[in-house]
């Protein structure tokens, strides 16, 4: 299969290692020469993988025509906030693509300046024709195990199985097990709203609170993110799976994801700007705090623990007095809705 991936950064360059492990024709389309440059002349991407070594004959180019050109599947793995851009110039190039081509976008977000998640965006930028095509793909998965050849399992979300099928097929290998779902929203949700929550925690533990806390932020971030996505129309069930419960708990425990490096500094006093310039790739979570407490305020659903980290972000409130006004809160029955005796 011959198979494009729009971004050269830690995830693109690890599905494209992986496919092109599977004997899959790969090339991998980055707008900074710098890891295509590596990738080409050295067989790594040292910025973004560092140490590993990529599956050889993997390609790389600063040219999108040229990676897209005769692409059976084409993997979206670029930031949130500029999906709609490369995806322009994605469709603007399809013709160039087999007549069935399939795109998947890997990347977990909502578009901060419309509210949109990925799957609205790439419904807004291409024709109609091309909707069944569409997939998601998501779940727990560091880019950096994934490069290494360590187990991982993902969801594939997409509104028409067959095309997923198709997905699944080509990015399974014995140590990557790909599993689908049509619940585009919920898979959606899921994946960019538990990086929030992953800033809670590192933040927590930045603090000083242990795994009482971790505890507590995760479930009640889960919790949180029900509500959104059930407000959205999503499967309840989607939020035990992979891309809920499973992204929300490898986010959120771990010292490799970003989001939650971005909390634990936050937690010991560090300014925002100042931990985004250190970490120098996408810490999807601080954008996704803005985009996620913009909608939550627009449905009318309630995320208390989002919305403080939005305002530890963005407004400035204090750590200890986030802390303050969570634990003062009303207090309720665990099921949301049921009412409680005076
Ligand atoms: N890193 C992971 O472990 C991982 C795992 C699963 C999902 N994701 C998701 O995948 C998406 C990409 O994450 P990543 O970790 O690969 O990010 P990254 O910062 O490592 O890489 C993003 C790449 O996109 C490129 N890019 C292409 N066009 C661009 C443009 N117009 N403007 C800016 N950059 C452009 C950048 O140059 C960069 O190489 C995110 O939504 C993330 O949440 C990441």
């Amino acid at each position: 299969m011959k198979v494009a991936v729009a971004g050269a950064g830690s995830w693109g360059t690890s599905l494209a290692s992986l496919l092109r492990s599977k004997d899959h024709d790969v090339t991998v389309w980055d707008i900074d020469p710098v890891p295509v440059t590596q990738i080409n002349e050295t067989g790594n991407n040292d910025r973004y993988l560092p140490g590993l070594e990529l599956s050889p004959g993997l390609r790389a180019t600063t040219d999108l025509a040229e990676a897209v050109r005769d692409a059976e599947l084409i993997i979206l793995a670029v930031p949130s906030q500029v999906m709609r851009e490369v995806a322009e110039q994605v469709n603007a190039l399809l013709p160039t693509a087999t007549d069935d081509v399939v795109l998947c976008s890997v990347t977990k977000g909502i578009e901060v300046d419309t509210l949109m998640t990925m799957h609205q965006v790439l419904e807004d930028v291409f024709p109609t024709s091309v909707y069944p095509r569409l997939t998601y793909l998501s779940g727990p998965s560091f880019a950096v195990e994934v490069a290494a050849g360590l187990p991982t399992a993902v969801t594939i979300a997409a509104k028409n199985l067959k095309h997923a099928r198709r997905v699944q097929k080509a990015v399974h290998t014995p140590f990557f097990r790909p599993y689908l779902t049509e619940d585009v929203m919920g898979v959606e949700i899921g994946g960019c709203a538990k990086n929030v929550v992953a800033i809670a925690v590192g933040l927590a533990n930045g603090m000083g609170f242990e795994k009482n806390a971790d505890a507590a932020l995760i479930t009640r971030g889960l919790s949180e993110i029900s509500r959104l996505g059930m407000a959205l129309g999503a499967n309840p069930l989607t939020f035990g799976g992979l891309s809920g419960v499973g992204d929300l708990i490898l986010t959120c425990t771990s010292e490799k994801s970003r989001n939650y490096r971005v909390g634990y500094f936050l937690g010991k006093g560090e300014r925002i700007e100042k931990i985004q310039k250190r970490l120098g790739q996408t810490a999807e979570g601080v954008i996704n705090a803005k985009a996620v407490h913009l909608l939550a305020t627009k449905l009318d659903v309630e995320m208390p623990l989002c919305n403080a980290v939005y305002r530890m972000l963005y407004e400035g409130l204090d750590p200890h007095e986030a802390v303050r006004e969570l634990s003062s809160r009303e207090l309720k029955h665990e099921i949301p809705g049921r009412a409680i005796p005076d």
